[in-house]
């Protein structure tokens, strides 16, 4: 018998969508959330993203996890309620499945729609372990229904996507995530800081995948807002910015023009940029301090040889 069920929980509400947008693109200068990046072509924009060479953050965790697994799996524990934060296809958290052996997998999405293919085929291979796919945006506040096995979870955020919160919503998330490990515990890959120039590489590739992936958003705001952005006349603009310790992505007008939607409008002069994405990256002992700020214990990290990404345990409950 199937033990897979879904709860879609979160419920995109167009009227507030485009209040949101129009917002953002009211301020100086305007912005645009990230999380608008992600529709069915930029998320695979996005997969194709972690397949190039400058964009090491994935296969680096990949090789941390790979090469630490016992070690990891000894730090945060067995038989947990594992519960995957922007699960997407499944496949990172599966592969801890033998090593953790959890007693319940939850994925996590903004949309249960994005999870019934990825959690069938799991099933389908690990037909012992109830599944649960869980449609909900915890990018404001995490909560978990009660449906997630209670006590002793351990939630498993890899990829660094921590690094698109500011320091504030990262620390509010951690705090979140605390609550929510219900003593259990907390897994997670965090991108490094390092060299200017292989940060600048990442996020701005030669083959232009991440323009597309950036420029797309363009496309997203049209659909969303019904406003009549045009792609080419925007160019993909990505760089790190030290002081801040983080990658701005920014989406910049080749030419004056305006933006009109119904019920609004906003004129961009030539060179005018709207703000499309952060990426924070962290140094090994500031992030430690952000865990036990949040109030986690028995913080414990590993990283690659060149020290460009960490994956961090954290126990909820005092070590
Ligand atoms: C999803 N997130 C962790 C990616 C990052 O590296 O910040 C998104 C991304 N943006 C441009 N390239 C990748």
């Amino acid at each position: 018998m199937s033990s897979l069920r879904f709860l879609q929980l979160h419920r995109e509400d167009d009227h507030a969508v485009r209040a949101e947008l129009a917002a953002g693109l009211a301020e100086t200068p305007p912005r645009v959330s990230p999380k608008f990046l992600y529709d069915a072509l930029g998320s695979r924009l996005f997969e194709a993203i972690t397949e190039l060479p400058e964009y090491y953050p994935t296969r680096t965790e990949r090789l941390i996890f790979e090469t630490h697994r016992q070690a990891i799996a000894e730090a945060v524990g067995r038989g947990r309620t594992l519960v995957d934060l922007g699960a997407g296809n499944g496949e990172k958290a599966a592969a801890w499945f033998e090593a953790l052996a959890p007693r319940q997998y939850v994925a996590v999405d903004i949309s249960v729609d994005h999870l019934r293919h990825a959690l069938a085929s799991l099933q389908q291979r690990h037909p012992g372990l109830p599944m649960l796919g869980l449609g909900v945006d915890f990018a404001d506040s995490l909560h978990l229904p009660p449906e997630v096995g209670p006590g002793d979870r351990l939630l498993f955020y890899p990829g660094s996507s921590i690094g698109n919160f500011t320091p504030d919503q990262a620390l509010r998330f951690l705090r979140d995530a605390h609550r929510e490990a219900q003593g259990g515990g907390l897994l997670i890959g965090v991108d490094l800081v390092k060299d200017k120039a292989l940060l600048d590489a990442a996020y701005d590739d030669p083959l232009q995948v991440t323009a597309a992936f950036n420029r797309n958003l363009l496309r997203r705001l049209s659909r969303l807002l019904g406003c009549d952005a045009d792609v080419a006349d925007f160019e993909h603009v990505a760089f790190y910015e030290p002081r801040q310790q983080r990658i701005e992505m920014h989406l910049q007008a080749r030419r004056a023009l305006e933006l009109r939607w119904p019920g609004g409008h906003r004129v961009l002069a030539a060179g005018e940029r709207i703000h499309t994405e952060n990426s924070y990256k962290h140094t090994v002992e500031g992030f430690a301090g952000l865990l036990r700020d949040a109030g986690f214990g028995a913080v414990r990290h590993w990283t690659d040889p060149q020290h460009w990404f960490a994956v961090f345990s954290a126990a909820a409950a005092p070590a």
